[in-house]
């Protein structure tokens, strides 16, 4: 049994009946090459800060610590950077700060590790893991074979991608190719970061003025999982038709939204929760962040049933006052 306390960033006390850590492909290979271990359940845990744990886990984790980084090609406009799975994501950005590549400047500061970013399709100031994604390496975990997956075989979505629905526990992902700008093409119309830039006096931001927006937003909002125990957004934003939209903007004036496919609109879940009531609420040592709303916190010896609880409380909740059934991002196990 290992304890799985410190591989949680919600910081939730379980147990893992078997647990290895996998520093190279060739001891995956080899140890997958006994075929009992392939009838467990098998979970494959990166930096472990979108998972609510539940209970213990009845079978084997395999937490993938795999390293480097190297420069597969470039050209006078482009670098494709391959990153071993278990590098963790925000040193990769920095790394590509520093190098002036551009792409995952936005996503600066995203907890967890490079291989667990394209299995919920990372994204965040108005800016996603699939726009920079050229391919990834994973094992088959009942075949012992690495397969490759291109930007479309992935099937990114919204938070989502074939490892978190048909493809989920079956690989392990062991690398990530991403193809990065040599030539600025920053994205900075995401309102935060625009206002942050003005703030600053910075008109014609670098690659590393917009990490530092980016990086100043995230602190001022979103809790460090050091401190409080947290897995960032716990749900997703939900994505409703425009005449439901209509109906709720008449009862609910201030209502916020962003455009998605024709015919929806997406709907800040941080908006929906704070106007029930929920932010900042704190239930024993579980609650609302009081920055946050979107973000569940763990003030220390709280279970994940107790955050399970909650977010059914706060879905009921949303459902009945807007007719919006609220879905979870975080992977609960
Ligand atoms: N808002 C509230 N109350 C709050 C917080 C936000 O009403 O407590 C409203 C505001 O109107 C704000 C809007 O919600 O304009 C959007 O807020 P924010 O920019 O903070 O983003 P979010 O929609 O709450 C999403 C991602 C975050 C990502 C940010 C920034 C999801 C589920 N979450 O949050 O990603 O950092 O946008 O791009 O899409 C994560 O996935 O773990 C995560 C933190």
């Amino acid at each position: 049994m290992t304890h799985l306390l410190p591989y949680n960033t919600f910081g939730i006390s379980a147990f893992a009946s078997q647990f290895v850590e996998v520093s190279s492909v060739s001891q995956l290979k080899e140890f997958l090459k006994n075929q009992s271990h392939t009838e467990k359940p098998f979970l494959i845990l990166g930096g472990g800060s979108n998972i609510l744990f539940t209970k213990d886990y009845k079978g084997l984790v395999l937490k993938n610590n795999l390293k480097g980084i190297t420069v597969e090609k470039e050209d006078d406009s482009y670098v494709w950077l391959k990153t071993a799975g278990g590098e963790i994501w925000h040193d990769l950005v920095l790394y590509c700060v520093n190098n002036n590549w551009g792409g995952i400047e936005n996503l600066s500061l995203i907890p967890g590790t490079v291989g667990a970013a394209p299995m919920q399709n990372i994204g965040a100031y108005g800016v996603e893991i699939k726009d920079t994604f050229e391919e990834l390496e994973a094992i088959n975990i009942h075949t012992g074979k690495i397969e490759t997956f291109n930007n479309e075989q992935c099937k990114f979505g919204y938070r989502e991608s074939i490892f978190k629905n048909e493809a989920k526990g079956h690989y392990f992902i062991t690398s990530v190719t991403l193809k990065l700008n040599k030539t600025t093409k920053l994205n900075t119309a995401y309102g935060d970061i625009e206002t942050k830039l003005k703030a600053w006096a910075i008109s014609n931001p670098t690659i590393s003025d917009v990490s530092r927006a980016v990086i100043t937003i995230r602190q001022s909002k979103l809790p460090d999982p050091e401190q409080l125990g947290n897995a960032g957004s716990f749900f997703k934003n939900p994505i409703i038709d425009v005449a439901h939209f209509k109906q709720l903007k008449v009862k609910f004036p201030d209502i916020k939204s962003f455009p998605a496919l024709e015919g929806y609109m997406k709907i800040p879940a941080a908006w929906l929760i704070e106007k029930n009531g929920w932010k900042g609420k704190r239930f024993g040592d579980v609650g609302i962040h009081e920055h946050q709303a979107l973000v569940l916190v763990n003030y220390g010896t709280g279970t994940g049933a107790e955050l399970i609880d909650l977010a059914h409380k706060i879905i009921d909740s949303i459902k009945e006052t807007f007719g919006i059934t609220l879905t979870p991002e975080v992977n609960i196990i």
